[in-house]
């Protein structure tokens, strides 16, 4: 156990100071609180739940609207999350819109845009997660809004990889996310502190979407980005939420998210 300890802190370390912008983010990944129990190969103790089964069950989203992580689940979900696997996984999807993009006929014209989600995509709650049980206790919105407005969630490395590729490609970046207009002026700082510098526009939940679902308010907002010219060529996020729906883009990116389900 001491060894898988030290293997956690290596590669949270790693993971931590491994691209550029790291001495400007304050919070680094923490490493996992360990128990006890199962090891990463996802075979659960409880019977019926082979946790690398359910992972795969929500990325291909045949398990949906589950609220939380299933209890048992929460140490092999918190391995995932802070060892290499979420990263090399990432990467996985990155690597295909990096090839995607640069295959495109761009016009130049400054409305190719790509949809950037911001939680789990832009920007990553870890830090939060890992001292809340890895999605394993219900969401608590007081206290996941206290760690929004600090301000410090450091960005995904191999998004902000992207980022940064499809502007040199000429790809306007849209950041569209369920956060609220109250959220909007920490986000934009949150963003600009992780090394996203530049966006085309930055689109917050408008309150009219309050009892809306994600897919019905993401949907509507990039339908009046296309009503006035935009033409969304790629749209990445890290829920099903974020790609389905209409006026997806021309292709759609899934990123790893085994921590919650948004409908
Ligand atoms: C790229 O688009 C331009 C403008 O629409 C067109 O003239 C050109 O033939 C296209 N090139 C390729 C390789 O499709
Ligand atoms: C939610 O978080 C707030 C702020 O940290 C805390 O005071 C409250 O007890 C939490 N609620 C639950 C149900 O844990
Ligand atoms: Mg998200």
């Amino acid at each position: 156990m001491k060894s898988l300890l030290l293997t956690l802190l290596l590669v949270a370390s790693a993971v931590a100071t491994s691209h550029g912008t790291s001495r400007s983010e304050p919070y680094l990944i923490h490493p996992l609180r360990l128990k006890s129990g199962s090891g990463s190969n996802g075979a659960s103790l409880i019977k019926g739940i082979n946790c690398a089964s359910w992972r795969l069950g929500v990325e291909a989203h045949n398990i949906i609207d589950w609220k939380t992580v299933p209890q048992e689940c929460e140490e092999y979900v918190g391995n995932y999350m802070l060892g290499l696997q979420y990263r090399q996984d990432s990467q996985a999807v990155t690597r295909e819109a990096y090839l995607y993009a640069k295959s495109l006929n761009l016009s130049r014209d400054g409305k190719d845009i790509w949809v950037f989600d911001i939680d789990e995509t832009s920007l990553s709650n870890l830090p939060y997660y890992a001292k809340h049980g890895f999605g394993a206790v219900p969401y608590n919105a007081t206290s996941f809004n206290e760690w929004v407005e600090v301000g410090v969630a450091p960005a995904l490395p191999e998004s902000k990889k992207l980022y940064k590729k499809l502007l040199s490609l000429g790809i306007n970046v849209v950041f569209l996310t369920g956060r609220p207009l109250s959220q909007k002026h920490i986000t934009a700082s949150n963003l600009n502190l992780a090394g996203y510098h530049t966006w085309t526009k930055l689109i917050v939940k408008d309150v009219s979407f309050t009892d809306k679902t994600a897919v019905e308010y993401k949907s509507a907002e990039r339908r009046k980005l296309e009503k006035s010219g935009y033409r969304i060529v790629g749209n990445i996020g890290d829920q099903w939420s974020d790609i389905l729906g209409t006026n997806t883009g021309h292709r759609t990116f899934k990123l790893p998210d085994p921590l919650y389900y948004i409908s």
